[in-house]
């Protein structure tokens, strides 16, 4: 037990007395790394520092939420004035509808839209949503989707995806929900034709970025549509991650292909914790508070203490309009592709087989052969897991902070000559694991 006479200095410290509070001492399983996770004191601009005192060039970025950066400057007044104004009231409020308004301008499929706390929130009632208006069970995800911890969704999150994700689920959770492989298909039809009549709802992220950084290619997404409308299912996609990051309208307004549900999370909270469910009206009728349905037809789809909670709100106004008003975009893709380009030519340079995933403002190098990676289970079956995250746990010495094994997000804050300083990083963390026979 740690003597609180003594104060706790270091992260290894830090770490070692959280192992008595929090599991693992942690709270979200994927910030765990060996030996002990980094405790971080603040986070300004593009950069982060330790409790040890390190400075990082961070590009987790806040699970990649923070495409601005952090604490940018119109987004620490816009909280810091709503502060003043109390922390949340529990009741709708001008700055959380200004939000709402925002969504529904940027994101084309965004007939309407309701608020709460946390991606994993959205697609929970997405997926009741859409099984309340079609009458059906079932649910199609991508092999390697991450949805958030939600239980109807804890399946076929990681190889072999016929086994169980997590113990804990209640009988027939599991067996209403089908994976597919992303960019097959084929794959999808077999499953639409098995489960014919049954299927409430497809569900897919336009780019699976826990999966790794492989895309949903146009076309798959457009199938996906077709085969839907064939067949009377509810599109979902999940833009928690694609939402606002790769255009104002996210993916779907990048691609032209629109969803019946979009869930939204991470950047639209400015930093802030969010979640959001929009689309169809017609699909968020059975929600409404103030018409008649008879309670069986009722569906509790939003809501959460803090949903509508105007701290968020202030946040999320704030970076919105920063994506109206200065060139992130540009900006953010422009640097990405550099880092992505460059990556590639220097690992082919050091003869290291490699491939690198991600696009937008979003780069992973994977240690693999030659080959597509063209789908989640592709890059968990050929790539060498363990060296990305040696890699990267390397790199950490070196001050760039990626969580180990995990994307790469560069921010509207991100310079060139950080950019640079990675690269010439990359080189000698590489040319040491090659040199220890890791890669
Ligand atoms: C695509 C996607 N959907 C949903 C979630 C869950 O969001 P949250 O962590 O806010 O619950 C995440 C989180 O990483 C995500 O990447």
């Amino acid at each position: 037990m740690h003597d609180p006479q003594h104060p706790l200095t270091t992260s290894e410290q830090l770490h070692a007395a959280a192992l008595d509070v929090f599991p693992g001492g942690v709270s979200h399983n994927i910030r765990y790394f060996e030996p002990h996770p980094i405790y971080i004191a603040r986070a300004s601009d593009s950069r982060i520092w330790d409790v040890d005192g390190n400075e990082y060039v961070d590009f987790w970025m806040n699970h990649m939420a923070s495409v601005l950066g952090h604490a940018y400057p119109d987004v620490v007044e816009a909280v810091t004035e709503q502060a003043r104004d109390g922390l949340h009231y529990g009741a709708p409020n001008e700055v959380a509808l200004e939000l709402g308004r925002l969504v529904r301008t940027f994101v084309p499929s965004a007939e309407r839209v309701r608020f709460c706390a946390s991606g994993t929130e959205a697609t929970m009632y997405a997926v009741r949503l859409a099984r309340a208006h079609t009458d059906r069970d079932r649910i199609l995800k991508a092999e390697g989707g991450w949805h958030g911890g939600n239980t109807d969704l804890s399946v076929a999150i990681h190889a072999p995806y016929d086994q169980p994700e997590t113990a804990g689920l209640p009988p027939g959770v599991t067996e209403q929900v089908h994976a597919f492989p992303v960019n097959d298909p084929d794959a999808v039809v077999d499953l639409l034709e098995r489960y014919r009549g049954e299927v409430a709802a497809i569900i897919v992220e336009p780019m699976l970025l826990a999966g790794g950084g492989v895309t949903a290619t146009d076309e798959f997404l457009r199938t996906l549509r077709e085969e839907c409308d064939a067949r009377g299912c509810v599109l979902i996609f999940d833009e928690v991650v694609t939402g606002f990051r790769v255009s104002p309208g996210s993916y779907q307004a990048r691609i032209g292909v629109l969803p019946d549900l979009t869930t939204l999370g991470k950047f639209l909270g400015g930093g802030l914790p969010v979640g959001a469910l929009a689309g169809r009206a017609e699909l968020f009728e059975p929600a409404r508070p103030d018409i008649d349905v008879p309670p069986v037809e009722r569906v509790i789809a939003g809501g959460g203490t803090f949903s509508m909670n105007p701290m968020t709100a202030a946040a999320g106004v704030a970076s919105l309009r920063v994506l109206d008003d200065e060139p992130v975009f540009a900006y953010t893709e422009s640097r990405a592709e550099r880092v992505r380009t460059e990556l590639a030519a220097l690992f082919e340079e050091l003869n290291v087989d490699s491939v690198v995933l991600g696009e937008s403002s979003l780069f992973l190098p994977h240690f693999a052969p030659e080959g597509p990676l063209d789908s989640v289970g592709a890059v968990e079956t050929k790539t060498d897991r363990d060296a990305l995250r040696a890699y990267h746990v390397r790199l950490l010495e070196h001050g760039y902070y990626f969580l180990p094994g995990h994307m790469g997000s560069v921010s509207y804050q991100t310079t060139d000559a950080q950019l640079d300083g990675f690269l010439d990083a990359t080189r000698t963390v590489v040319g040491q694991l090659r040199g220890a026979g890791r890669v």
